[in-house]
Formats: structure tokens, sequence, C-alpha cells
């Protein structure tokens, strides 16, 4: 399963967060695009609150511990 591609499609098969592995590769950009930018997920999906962002980022600072 890809898990952008099953949310409607349009994410670059490149960007794939199916597996933890996949995540930590692109655990910077995630960061800028859904907590700093803010520009991800994309305006037509769903949209997480602007607690779930900051928990994100915290995670994401806090060294991704599975
Ligand atoms: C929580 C959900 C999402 C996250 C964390 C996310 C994150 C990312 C990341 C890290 C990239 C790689 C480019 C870069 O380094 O900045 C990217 C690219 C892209 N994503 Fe997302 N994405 C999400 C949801 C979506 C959804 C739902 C779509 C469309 C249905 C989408 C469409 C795209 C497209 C078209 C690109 C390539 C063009 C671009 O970089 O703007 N993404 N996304």
């Amino acid at each position: 399963m890809h898990v952008l591609s099953d949310m409607g499609g349009g994410a670059p098969e490149s960007v794939d967060f199916d597996t933890y592995e996949l995540v930590l590769e692109q655990a910077s950009r995630v960061r800028f695009r859904t907590a700093l930018n803010e520009d991800m997920p994309t305006e037509s999906d769903p949209q997480p609150t602007n607690e779930e962002r900051n928990s994100l980022d915290d995670w994401i600072h806090c060294g991704l511990t599975p």
C-alpha cells in the first residue's frame, strides 16, 4: 500500500511513508511541510489540527523514537 497515493493520488512515488524507515529518510522535509510551511497534506485533503501538527513537530524534533 502506498499511503499518499491511497489518499487521493498526486504524491510522487518517492514520497512514501508506509514504513518507519521511509519516514526517517524524509523526516526533516515532513517537519518542514507539515509544521513549518503547513502546505502538506494538500489543501484538498483532510487537514490535521494545529495540535496534531505540533505533536508531529515535537516527535520529529525529539528524534522520532518509535
Ligand atoms: C501528512 C501527509 C503528508 C505529508 C507529511 C507530506 C509530505 C511531503 C514531502 C516530505 C514531500 C517531498 C517534497 C519535499 O521534500 O518537500 C511531499 C511532496 C509532495 N506531496 Fe505531500 N505530504 C502529505 C500529503 C500529501 C497528499 C495527501 C498529497 C496529494 C494527494 C500530497 C502531494 C504531494 C505532491 C504532489 C508532492 C510533490 C510536489 C511538492 O513537493 O510539492 N501530499 N509531501
